[in-house]
């Protein structure tokens, strides 16, 4: 999947239309969506209006908890496709892995399986999975690759445990909430490795994502901000300006949280 995308959590109405039209222009191509962020109806009439062809775009969006039953999760797939405006999407997600909810992985997994067996996703993926949830994955999966675990991960929060589980098992991350949801700007470390190569800190911290194999997908509301987080893709930090940042691991706190259908975390 591509390494670089836009984030929509949080963004309504005509914020993210705004936003999507300007990343588009900038020549963002890949949009993170949600059902849970009752946005896709937005970003759908925005990408139609941009002209982009649909064949450039890497269109993601996550099944929401509510969805999760075999006899809701395709139906409620093709609803966000019709939202979005497309045949299928490129990948869905589960969005939480909800263990103590009353739907089990092997019927929201099962299901899952069935909405790519019907064409509605080129892939398909997971999110906020630990170990644990991943190993259980991948067995009631099969052969279907994941293509992806979508995780909050930044300088505060590195997830070292599952981050070298999915490498030693050749399953790629994604680092949602890279920039922290802005606290990486105020980071006297990240503002210090910024000054040295002539960018932001966002950008230090996108890069440190990415030099890991990570994908990100920053959201903003800010041209600017879109514009110059992009040039993350330009930037190679150095072993000693990484080693810097892997030091900030465990100076924040888990910022996305929700207790009825977040998983007892690694
Ligand atoms: N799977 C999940 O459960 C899950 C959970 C959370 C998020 N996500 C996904 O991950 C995406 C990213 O997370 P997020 O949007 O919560 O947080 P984020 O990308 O870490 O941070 C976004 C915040 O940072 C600010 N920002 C962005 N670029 C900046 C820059 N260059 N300089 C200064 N401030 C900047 C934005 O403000 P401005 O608008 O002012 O630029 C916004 O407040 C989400 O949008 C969503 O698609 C997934």
């Amino acid at each position: 999947m591509p390494p670089f995308g836009l984030g929509t959590f949080r963004l309504k109405g005509q914020v993210v239309q705004d936003s999507v039209r300007e990343a588009l222009e900038l020549g963002y191509r890949a949009i993170d969506t949600a059902q849970g962020y009752d946005n896709e109806g937005e970003i759908g009439q925005t990408i139609a209006d941009s002209g982009v062809d649909r064949s450039e775009l890497y269109i993601t969006t996550k099944i929401k908890p509510d969805n999760y039953s075999a006899d809701k999760l395709v139906p409620s797939l093709r609803e966000s496709l019709d939202k979005l405006g497309v045949d299928a999407v490129d990948l869905a997600l589960i969005h939480w892995p909800a263990p103590r909810g009353p739907v089990s992985a092997g019927e929201y997994l099962g299901a899952l399986a069935d909405a790519h067996a019907q064409g509605l996703t080129r892939q398909i993926g997971v999110s906020n999975f630990t170990v644990a949830l991943l190993k259980q994955a991948r067995e009631l999966l099969g052969d279907l690759p994941i293509t992806t675990n979508q995780v909050e991960i930044h300088p505060y929060l590195q997830n070292r445990k599952l981050a070298e589980f999915a490498r030693q098992e050749g399953i790629h991350l994604t680092s949602y909430m890279t920039l922290a949801v802005g606290k990486v700007m105020e980071d006297e470390v990240l503002q210090d490795i910024a000054r040295a190569h002539d960018v932001t800190p966002a950008q230090v911290a996108l890069a440190w994502a990415m030099g890991q194999g990570y994908s990100v997908i920053p959201s903003s509301t800010r041209r600017e901000h879109l514009e110059s987080n992009m040039k993350a893709l330009d930037l190679r930090l150095s072993d000693e300006d990484m080693g810097r940042i892997a030091a900030l691991d465990g100076q924040g706190e888990r910022l996305a949280n929700p207790a009825s259908v977040a998983p007892d975390w690694d």
